[in-house]
């Protein structure tokens, strides 16, 4: 059968990071032609990202990489003149991420999250593109604790600098929405997990630790807990969100709706490496929500999402890639 992605044309933001290179590969095997740009930042060790593009290099024709950032309105500009024409719909996941490094630099967070966004749909606007899917993220419902989360809740009380520019980018993209027609879907992830996790991720993170029989920190009680969702069932929401076609702006939770409590996740994390953790136990952290958890029927009805993998089998496939295939720049202290 052949896909509805063979011979499009897509700009994708973030391309080399964690979710965008799994995306490539999933688009690029569809007969996709993908354009990446990405600044390949060293928030965490670049090799990662060199080591998520090096396969799609191979094919120059299809998987186009501009070292750009997306601040630089004019590095920017160069793409969408070359390519401009060609691009079908630009799927915008380059990001600063992360809940704690956003208090340590606020303003990074918000010039890449917010005018990085809005250059984007500047030049979307001018160069006539028509839609835009956009990463944003379970942080924006803030220190909620009635789960689950619908996507109709107010979002008005982030408490990172983080979930701040999310919401601020939402916002953005429903006026650009608004005034120029532009089709907009804004997905929440709800923390990504799986093979190529950010190194930053506590099932990462702790993974790392363990095997180097280091003690892991432990924020609170253990109980907060984290609608842990996997690679491949965000793929699956993602897809289904460039194909979605009913409203011109709209927005989804794409999670598992099982939260896991961080003690359950140690514990199940020891199991998968067949090692104990040492626990290190610290006060929690400011920015840090105590529970995620989406409610995924929108994205079950007009998505056709269907998330699939249980915790076990993820952690599993997440800590046979870290042990066979990472980077070896990940694996040592
Ligand atoms: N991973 C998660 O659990 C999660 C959860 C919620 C939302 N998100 C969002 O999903 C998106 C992808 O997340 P990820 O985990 O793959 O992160 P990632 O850091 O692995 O990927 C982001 C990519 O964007 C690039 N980038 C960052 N700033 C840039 C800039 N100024 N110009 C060009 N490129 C830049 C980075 O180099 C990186 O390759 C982000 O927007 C993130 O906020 C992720």
């Amino acid at each position: 059968m052949t896909s509805p992605h063979q011979h499009k044309t897509y700009l994708i933001t973030g391309g080399a990071g964690f979710i965008g290179s799994h995306l490539c590969r999933t688009l690029l095997n569809q007969g996709a032609r993908m354009i990446n740009i990405d600044n390949y930042n060293d928030f965490y060790d670049p090799a990662l990202k060199e080591h998520n593009v090096k396969p799609f290099l191979t094919n120059p024709d299809q998987f186009i990489d501009k070292r750009v950032d997306i601040q630089d309105i004019e590095g920017l500009s160069e793409v969408f003149q070359q390519w401009g024409p060609h691009i079908d719909q630009v799927i915008h996941l380059a990001a600063r991420a992360g809940v704690r490094p956003s208090l340590k630099e606020p303003r990074l967070y918000l010039e890449t999250n917010v005018t990085g966004t809005l250059n984007l749909l500047e030049l979307m606007r001018t160069h006539q593109i028509p839609k835009m899917v956009f990463a944003s993220s379970s942080s924006v419902y803030g220190s909620r604790t009635n789960p689950p989360f619908r996507e109709d809740e107010d979002i008005s009380k982030p408490i990172s600098p983080y979930a701040a520019t999310k919401v601020m980018g939402e916002n953005l993209l429903y006026t650009y929405s608004h005034l120029y027609q532009i089709n907009v879907v804004a997905l929440r992830f709800f923390t990504v997990y799986g093979p190529g996790q950010r190194p930053d991720l506590a099932i990462h993170k702790f993974t790392r630790m363990i095997e180097q029989g280091k003690s892991i920190p432990v924020f609170g009680d253990g109980s907060s807990q984290r609608d842990y969702t996997y690679i491949e069932d965000i793929l699956q929401g993602v897809l289904g969100a460039m194909d979605y076609t009913q409203k011109q702006f709209d927005i989804f939770n794409l999670g598992e709706s099982q939260p896991v409590r961080l003690m359950k996740l140690i514990a199940l994390l020891e199991e998968a490496l067949g090692k104990k953790a040492l626990l290190d136990y610290h006060p929690m952290q400011p920015g840090d929500v105590p529970l995620t958890c989406a409610d995924i029927s929108k994205a079950q009805q007009f998505l056709g999402y269907n998330p699939v993998t249980p915790i076990t089998q993820g952690l599993h496939q997440f800590v046979d890639w870290y042990r066979h295939q990472a980077p070896q720049s990940l694996l040592t202290p």
